[in-house]
């Protein structure tokens, strides 16, 4: 449960990509609880039951069904988007080829990673961004006050520790890494090119509990300052303070919300 109410997000619009995922979906909710219309691309089918949901929250909900591995598809919904919506507020790239994404030559072993996946990975983590942003650059030119959240990770910045991997089946993408590297980086040109009138800004969620193989969790508590892993909401909170007026002198900046696992 997030405490307080971001007054000004009431009324704007938010682009929500991945709204359909585990951290999207609480993203979703709690920008539908500040009064926040959503506009939300998933390469999911719409869930018509969780967009009711939100609707409770009077606001209003629009869903695209997009694959982000594919330009023409990312070109036809900035198209469709562009034509019904009059001004975009908030722009969240959540959407992304994560560690527990099930793709062959992923998740494995370096030396079974595969090209192809790799570039599938980047293609939805860092061509996606690029391209939603220059799409929608003009729309969000039409608010007063845009701003453009990117979802890095701690693997964007810091190497993973395979200590903590030793005995489970999870795995870490070199593709991850590269991607959210880069994503971290073009969070910091955007944030001067399209300075003054467009913040863009990045947060970089640790871990986030999800019933992981019990001792990864364990070391990976044991390696973070706070001895925990994240919840969904202690990211999206942040998330919501960056979209909101009270972040209005913050642009280009990576925030790590990692119970302190950068900090070492
Ligand atoms: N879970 C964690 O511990 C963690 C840690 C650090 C960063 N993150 C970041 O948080 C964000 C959300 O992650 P999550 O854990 O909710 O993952 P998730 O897999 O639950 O959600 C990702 C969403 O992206 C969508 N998506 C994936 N490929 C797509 C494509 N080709 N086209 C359109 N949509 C596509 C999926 O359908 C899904 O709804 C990601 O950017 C992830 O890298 C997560």
């Amino acid at each position: 449960m997030i405490q307080g109410l971001y007054e000004d997000l009431k009324g704007k619009t938010a682009l929500i990509t991945g709204g359909l995922g585990c951290l999207g979906r609480v993203l979703c909710t709690e920008f539908a609880k500040q009064g926040t219309n959503l506009i939300i691309l998933d390469k999911s089918q719409e869930d018509a039951v969780f967009l009711t949901e939100l609707r409770r929250y009077q606001i209003s909900t629009e869903f695209h069904q997009v694959d982000f591995e594919s330009g023409d598809s990312r070109s036809r919904v900035i198209e469709e988007i562009s034509k019904t919506t009059q001004r975009l507020d908030i722009l969240i790239n959540n959407a992304a080829y994560v560690g527990s994404t099930d793709a062959p030559g992923w998740a494995v072993p370096f030396q079974d990673q595969s090209i192809d996946t790799w570039n599938k990975a980047l293609e939805v983590n860092l061509t996606t961004p690029f391209h939603l942003i220059q799409g929608l650059e003009k729309l969000l030119r039409l608010s007063d006050a845009p701003t453009i959240v990117n979802i890095g990770s701690i693997y964007g910045s810091h190497g993973p520790d395979w200590e903590i991997y030793k005995g489970t089946d999870m795995g870490n993408p070199a593709g991850y890494a590269a991607s959210k590297g880069g994503l971290i980086q073009l969070t910091r040109w955007l944030a001067t090119t399209l300075s003054p009138k467009i913040r863009v800004n990045c947060v970089s969620p640790g871990g986030i509990s999800r019933n992981q193989d019990i001792s990864f969790v364990e070391k990976y508590s044991l390696r973070t300052p706070l001895k925990r892993m994240a919840t969904e909401d202690e990211i999206v909170s942040s998330i919501l303070f960056l979209s909101s007026s009270s972040a209005n002198y913050i642009t280009g900046q990576n925030i790590q919300v990692d119970g302190g696992w950068s900090a070492w």
